[in-house]
């Protein structure tokens, strides 16, 4: 693998990569940083590895990991509630298109989080809050109330100097950068370019608004006829466009519904 600095990982600095452990080999990213937030790692600690055994994707799916990808999962204590938490995974979708641009693929967001080039996916999103144990006596009442989160374990598998028919999937399905650029990248540059963009991101979380209008822009979902299927029913209807929280307007003929999850697939063309 060529012009690939991952030796000089340690050159790596930023909030966002307080702490790095690299790996030739893990199971996953995501369960490595997970068990170091849970033994008190700070905000920033990032775990990558080389090969991911036991990747794991949206809904228990498998996530093929071999050489070549970035297979990264940070742990952030941004310091938000439950409420806010759930705009992670738009967050880092807009961060992450934007360092993709920046290397010369149109990568563009498919609801909630995935980002495509061409239809064809090349980055897959995973956030995962722990909540804080409150104590019972302070516990808020109530089942939708408020409570700080934790820590965050926010995992990114980016499908970097891989060939698509190296990664499980359908050829159709998939893109890589190589696939894209015709070209392999700097696996070091392309994470501190992600790093950069996420960290300005999740720093105006607060400011969702801002977020979702560069989202908006990013995207390849709304005003399309995408059929939804999300806790075991399956929806069909025009997506008309994101609501203040990021929740997906859909068009159906009994009105328009509010969705805050659910796996899309996208029909044909539709006019709104
Ligand atoms: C998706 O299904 O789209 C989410 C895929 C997330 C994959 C990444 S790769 C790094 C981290 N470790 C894992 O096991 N999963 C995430």
């Amino acid at each position: 693998m060529s012009g690939l600095s991952w030796e000089n990982i340690e050159s790596i600095r930023g909030p966002l990569a307080t702490k790095v452990e690299l790996h030739e080999e893990v199971s996953s990213t995501q369960e490595r940083a997970r068990e170091l937030a849970r033994a008190g790692a700070p905000h920033g600690t990032l775990v990558i590895s080389k090969v991911q055994t036991g990747g794991r994707g949206r809904l228990g799916r498998r996530w093929d990991s071999p050489a070549g990808g970035l297979w990264m999962s940070l742990v952030l204590r941004p310091g938000i509630s439950t409420r806010v938490a759930p705009r992670m995974t738009q967050t880092t979708a807009v961060g992450v298109a934007k360092a993709l641009r920046g290397f010369g693929v149109e990568a563009r967001i498919k609801w909630p989080n995935d980002l495509l080039v061409d239809g064809r996916k090349i980055c897959g999103m995973l956030a995962e809050s722990s909540v804080e144990s409150v104590p019972v006596a302070a516990k808020p009442v109530g089942p939708g109330a408020e409570r700080p989160v934790d820590f965050v374990v926010l995992g990114v598998g980016l499908n970097a100097n891989v060939d698509p028919q190296d990664l499980g999937v359908p050829d159709r399905e998939v893109a890589t950068l190589r696939s894209e650029l015709g070209r392999d990248v700097d696996l070091l540059e392309l994470l501190e370019s992600l790093l950069s963009h996420l960290d300005a991101e999740l720093g105006r979380i607060e400011n969702f608004g801002a977020i979702l209008g560069e989202w908006r822009a990013l995207n390849c979902t709304l005003g399309e006829r995408v059929r939804v299927r999300r806790l075991g029913e399956v929806l069909e209807g025009v997506a008309l466009d994101l609501g203040p929280e990021g929740e997906l307007l859909l068009k159906t003929h009994d009105g328009v519904i509010e969705l805050f999850e659910g796996e899309i697939e996208q029909l044909r063309q539709a006019r709104i």
